[in-house]
């Protein structure tokens, strides 16, 4: 993307491929690696959810209920787990989600992120607040790179973060809409965690007003506080629709009126997520919200999902209930923190693969032929 390399920059993510311990072969076994890897304050917030995390449990076990329905003796050579999404061919449907601050995990951070996803051709969704310049992934990544927009309070940095994702080569806008202040975070407290010197969302450096979801909730007054004046609304991305040529999905959708709105107000996907627990406790585990939205979208345009998917099987579900893709969070998160780029590599494939096992043994060889015959209680 015209950056230059240097010979550090280059040097420094291969100089630290680590080995993965032999016997590891699932997203849990990187949960457990990963754990250890890092500190107990950093894995309050790369693991944790708001309050009670009633949600953030609600995610996984929506998916262990989720029973299949297999057929037998149906033809399975020549299938593929192939998608076409935004005009590109995706390898399976899985994408990185968008995750703050990924150096405090790892000194790779977003670089290995980009790496990992590379080596799958999978895309990566970059967050507004990495913790790396969004050119700089750009100039290591061979994926294709959606840029995830929180939209900021000063309107004309957001519009500059745009054009920056525009002229980096970015594919896609994911907007969040989930967010417009933190989730209350009981288990961060806690832990007593604190962001470390050095880490920093680093895209936001020169915007005159902090970003929102900084600020932490639970101090009195938010109800009137400037952060709420400059809170999105509809008006605000209908301007945004209106100022890019790039595919903008909405980010954090559970209601079947929002994703109405969502498309008729021009947008092109959504995502049907609930922030992996992050922001309201007691919102719907997203899988159980998605049959009702799938019915209501009926193919007009995409539906992401993401919150809870630690197995391929659990890929094999949301796209039977109605997702074309999924994205994943922390299962990556736990392969960056346990091995850098390579981590992220593996816990790829581990679910491309468990998605390719699910997909022959449940009796269907094509990614266009799953739905909700195969799903026993749906
Ligand atoms: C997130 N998520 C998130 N989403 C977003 O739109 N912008 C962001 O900066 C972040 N940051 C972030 C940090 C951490 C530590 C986590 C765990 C999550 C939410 C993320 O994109 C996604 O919705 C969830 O992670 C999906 O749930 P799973 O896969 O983690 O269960
Ligand atoms: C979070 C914000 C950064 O989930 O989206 O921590």
């Amino acid at each position: 993307m015209g950056h230059h390399l240097t010979r550090s920059d280059m040097s420094a993510p291969l100089a630290k491929l680590q080995r993965i311990p032999d016997g590891v072969g699932s997203v849990s076994d990187y949960e457990q690696l990963a754990r250890e890897r890092v500190t107990p304050q950093v894995w309050s917030y790369f693991e944790g959810g708001a309050a009670d995390e009633l949600t953030l449990r609600d995610n996984l076990s929506a998916f262990q209920r989720t029973k299949l329905k297999p057929r037998i003796l149906q033809p399975l050579s020549g299938g593929s787990t192939a998608i076409d999404l935004f005009g590109a061919r995706l390898p399976f449907p899985v994408l990185l989600a968008p995750v703050a601050y990924q150096r405090m995990l790892h000194d790779e951070g977003e670089l290995g992120t980009a790496i990992g996803a590379s080596a799958n051709q999978v895309p990566m969704v970059v967050s507004t607040q990495a913790s790396t310049t969004l050119e700089d992934i750009a100039g290591v990544a061979t994926c294709p790179l959606w840029f995830q927009l929180y939209m900021q309070p000063d309107r004309d940095f957001t519009i500059a973060l745009v054009r920056r994702a525009e002229r980096a080569g970015y594919r896609a806008l994911v907007v969040t809409v989930d967010a417009p202040v933190q989730g209350i975070r009981n288990r961060e407290q806690r832990a007593g965690f604190a962001f470390p010197d050095g880490i920093e969302a680093v895209n936001l450096r020169g915007a005159r007003l902090p970003p929102p979801h900084e600020g932490r909730v639970g101090s009195p007054a938010l109800l009137d506080s400037p952060l709420l004046a400059a809170a999105p609304s509809w008006d605000d991305l209908a301007r945004l629709r209106a100022m890019t040529q790039l595919p903008v999905l909405l980010k954090g959708i559970l209601t079947t009126p929002d994703a109405d709105r969502a498309i008729a107000e021009g947008f092109d996907g959504i995502v049907v997520s609930n922030h992996g627990g992050r922001t309201l406790d007691t919102l719907p585990a997203t899988l159980a919200v998605l049959p009702d939205i799938a019915d209501a979208v009926a193919g007009r345009v995409p539906i992401l999902l993401d919150g809870g998917i630690r197995r391929g099987s659990d890929v094999f579900k949301a796209l039977a209930l109605g997702a074309r893709a999924v994205l994943i969070g922390r299962p990556f998160i736990y392969g960056l923190a346990a091995a850098g780029a390579l981590g992220v590599a593996h816990v790829l494939h581990i679910l491309r693969a468990e998605l390719e096992n699910t997909m022959v043994l449940a009796g269907c060889a094509d990614i266009g032929g799953i739905s909700r015959e195969f799903i026993a209680n749906g």
